[in-house]
Parts: structure tokens; sequence; C-alpha cells
């Protein structure tokens, strides 16, 4: 077994349950509250985290009563448990579920939360402590805390917090973020302000710094001088499913890039923070993103690859084109792939490639980051039958099958010198067993314990529009001429693999 001395990446060790709280949910009635969060709070009651004086209040337009809330919710959490339920505790967990019917933009819905959160603070001794969750589109983030505002339930006083969790996307593009910014920060401090990244939440993306600052041997070699390039996969094997609307206003890059890939782009290249401390942390995650040099129109046209998938055999599965998708229209120019090459311009990472694919319907669900080390000098080979020597890759599996491994060459035995690849690798399961989550446990701790860490700042939302702006701008004036140009089941187009080739490199050969 593996002891647990950096069981905690941040510093404050999850341990004691949260201080008193109400957690109001906005999309009560849709799927992120059936799916992830309603599960994920019932994993920290099992867990003791949640405190004793808790409450959750849905809000949403179906007409439901509390009773009806509870008693869906009580139906849904037997399919969506990440674990079996125990009836005692889910006893004690519905008794604190309320509900109120109301369209998001009735003025007259907010003095009735109001009121119903006084009641809630006096049955369930929640303090006036409020988190707000808008797992609603995005169209009603700025309005919704306008209209908190405008009843008093946002303003902190007498000792009481009152946050906010505003779910992605952040905006569509840098502007329309910059406004969303704005319209909060008119209502809200800063530090009231929780934009959550569910990237964050993985286990193996916080892993990402104990692997770099935990360890003594790899921060010395995780530079320009011994790194050639790093890849990042983010690859998925499902469509575009329901959310062709959703989907078709957003596509692959807008949908991927800006935020869970730039969270795993930061963690990885960022430099150490001087604590774990939020702010510290979120400093040097800004700092890459603001030396990812923009594009330029040229460097767009030779640096990234769009895709959208046609029809094909996924897992075995023959699957629709996208433009065939519901909800999407049958002339879609919408890309459901993406490569891109960036680079960032810094002291460590100059001349560092870092290049990223994200598709839909791709062979195999898979997210990793892989580390490609400088070729060894091939001068003591040249006299033997050895022809080449492979770069030794560190990759960080995300997803599935999460773990760490580092492949190297070793001599295969016998007489002749020849060489054979092989791979050292730590699975997460063998030594930690899996402990089922919905990945949102931690993220919802946190907010409720005022770490904000693991949210977005102002300024990291904004920069990652900038980065991606440049070739939302380019690709919108040159719309695709040749889509859906790869077939669903592969590993995208043909262009993606030239975008390595003409560097010299190749995609990790990813197995299904
Ligand atoms: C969401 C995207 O943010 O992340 C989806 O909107 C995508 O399109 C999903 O499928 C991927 O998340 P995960 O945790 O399955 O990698």
């Amino acid at each position: 077994m593996a002891d647990d001395r950096t069981a905690s990446v941040f510093g404050n060790l999850p341990g004691q349950p949260a201080g008193p709280c109400a957690m109001v949910i906005f999309g009560a009635a849709g799927d992120l509250t059936k799916r992830k969060l309603i599960p994920a709070l019932y994993n920290l009651a099992r867990s003791d985290l949640l405190p004793r004086e808790f409450a959750i209040v849905g809000v949403a337009r179906a007409p439901l009563t509390t009773d009806e809330f509870r008693q869906r919710m009580t139906r849904e959490i037997q399919e969506f448990a990440t674990d079996q339920v125990e009836p005692g505790l889910w006893e004690w967990f519905a008794q604190r579920l309320h509900y109120l019917p109301g369209n998001f933009e009735a003025p007259q819905v907010y003095p009735e939360l109001r009121k119903l959160l006084e009641t809630v603070d006096r049955e369930h001794g929640t303090r006036g402590n409020y988190f707000y969750y808008l797992a609603t589109s995005p169209g009603f983030f700025a309005g919704v805390t306008r209209r908190l505002g405008e009843v008093g339930l946002v303003q902190e006083e007498n000792g009481r917090w009152r946050r906010v969790i505003i779910e992605k996307p952040f905006g569509q593009d840098l502007d329309s973020a910059i406004a969303l910014n704005r319209a909060l920060g008119a209502i809200l401090a800063e530090r009231q302000i929780y934009r959550i990244d569910h990237y964050l939440g993985k286990e193996t993306v916080q892993n990402i710094l104990v692997l770099r600052f935990a360890n003594g041997i790899f921060e010395p070699i995780w530079n320009r001088r011994y790194i050639d390039h790093v890849q990042i996969t983010v690859a998925e094997t499902v469509g575009v499913e329901q959310r062709g609307n959703y989907y078709e206003e957003a596509g692959a890059l807008r949908d991927m890039v800006p935020n869970h890939i730039f969270q795993l782009i930061t963690l990885t290249a960022m430099e150490p923070p001087i604590s774990f401390e939020a702010n510290a942390v979120r400093d040097e995650q800004a700092k890459i993103l603001r030396a990812i040099q923009p594009l330029t129109p040229e460097e767009v046209l030779a640096r990234t690859v769009r895709g959208q998938y046609g029809g094909g055999k996924v897992e075995g599965e023959r699957v629709p084109a996208y433009p065939s998708e519901v909800k999407v229209p049958p002339d879609s120019k919408t890309e459901t792939f993406v490569a891109l090459k960036l680079s960032i311009d810094n002291w460590r990472w100059a001349d560092v490639p870092f290049y990223l694919r994200t598709g839909k319907r791709l062979p195999a669900r898979v997210t990793e980051i892989a580390i490609q080390f400088k070729r060894a000098p091939f001068i003591l080979f040249r006299k033997t039958p050895v022809e080449h020597l492979t770069p030794n890759q560190l990759v960080v599996h995300i997803q599935p099958d999460e773990g760490i491994s580092l492949s190297f060459d070793a001599k295969i035995p016998g007489a002749l010198v020849r060489l054979g690849t092989v791979n050292m690798a730590f699975q997460y399961k063998d030594y930690f067993g899996t402990k089922p989550s919905t990945g949102y446990e931690r993220l919802l701790y946190d907010c409720m314990t005022g770490d904000a860490t693991l949210f977005q700042r102002a300024d990291m939302v904004e920069t990652g529009w900038t980065v991606v702006a440049p070739i939302l701008d380019l690709w919108n004036a040159l719309p695709p001429r040749s889509f859906p140009n790869y077939a669903a089941g592969t590993w995208g187009p043909p262009e993606a693999d030239e975008l390595m080739e003409r560097d010299g490199r190749q995609w990790r050969g990813i197995e299904k």
C-alpha cells in the first residue's frame, strides 16, 4: 500500500466537514443536477464532509413541490449514485432537499427564494451562508446573479458568506467573456465567483502538480534542454449526443480548448508556485496562458487543423455522420475535431512545441499528456545493428486507466545488440484502489470551504479566449470546404498527422 502523505494536492487536506451552509441549484430539474451534483453531495455526506447544518434548494421551471422534488431525486439517485445508496443516510439527505418552481427571469422568484432560504436557515441551521450553482444555460448567468443581488442574497454581512458557481461555457469568445466578467464583477467580489471547470475535479489532473513538485527527479529535466515536445490528447468515442443545439454554437475548439485543455497545459507547464494558496497557484497558471503566443493568420493556417466526423464505426458500432445527428443542420460547418500546435514563449519552454488534439467519435476514449524527451545521441550505436533510438516518453494518463508511465529502450536479451522499448507503468488502481466519484465532490467541498484554487479567475478565462480568438476569427472567415473530413472511428483528418510529420514527429499510437 502507498502511504498517503501526498493525498492533498493543495495543502488543506479535506477531512473536516464544511461549515453550515445552503446550496441553491438553479437548473435543478436538469441533467447536471441528477447526474453529478446530487450524487457528489451524497458522496460528501457519506465521507462526513457535508455539515450537519446543510440544505439544498432546487430552483427550476418544472412545476414541482418539495415533496415531488424529493421523490424525484430519490428515484434518480438510484440510477446515478456512484455506489450503493445507504437508505438511512439518503433519508437524512432527502430531508434537506427543498424546491422552488420558477422562471429564472421572473423577478418575483427572488423574494420567494429569500423567504425560503430564511425558513431553511431556521429549520437546518444554515446561518445565512449560501452558495448558488448556476447549472443553467449561459444566457442566465448574469441575470440570475443580478437578481440575487437585488434582493440582498449575495451580500456578505455579519460573517456570512455568499458564493456563486458558474458553469462553462464562460462566454462564447473574448468579448462575451469580458462582458460576463464585468456583469458579475458589478455584483460580486472576485473572491465570491467560482468559475468551475470539471477537469480540475479529476484526481489525475490535480496529481500533475504532485508529480512535478513532490518528486525531486522530474523538475530538473522539465524544460527545453531535455524535453522535445509535449502532446496532449483528449479523445472521445461519443458523438454530439443530444447536445446538437449547444454544440453547433460551440464546436470542438470552444468546447474543449480554452477550458479543459488549457487546464492541462497550465498545470504541465507552470513554474512552481510560491505556495499552494489559491492565488499563488493561479498566478503561475495565468502566466503560462499569457505566454502562449496568439497565432498570426498565417500561423492559424499552418498550425491548426479542424475536422468533422462522417459516418463510420466506433467500438464496433455503425454511427451516423455529424450532420445527420439530432439538432444539427445537414450543411453544418461546425468542427468536431481540432489539432493545434502552440508555443509557450518563456524561458523554460522556448522552442518546445505543445501539440494538442481533441475530437468526438475517435477510436478510443483517452485523455493523456505525453512528455517526449530529446533523443539520446546515436554515436555509440553507429556500428551496431541498432537503427534508431526511441525517445523516452513520460505519459500522464488522465482517463481512463489513470496512471503514469515512462517508456525507455532496453536491450533485448541475446547475442546481438537489439533494442526494444519497454514501459514502466504505475496505475492508480493498483496502489489506491478505485473510489467511485463524480469528480464534483472536491470542487463543491472547496467552494463550501472557500478554497478557490481549483476554479478559474477572471483574467484566466479572458487570456484563454485571447489565445483562441485568432483561430476562431480565421476559421469564421474561411469556412471549411470539405466537411465531413474524417470517418467516425479514426484519429481525425489526415492533416492532423501532417501537422506532426512536417516537424518530423508523430502522434503517439494509442491502443484502443
Ligand atoms: C464537457 C464538454 O465540458 O466535457 C463535452 O462540453 C465533453 O463535450 C466533456 O464530452 C468531456 O468530459 P470528460 O470528463 O468526459 O472528459
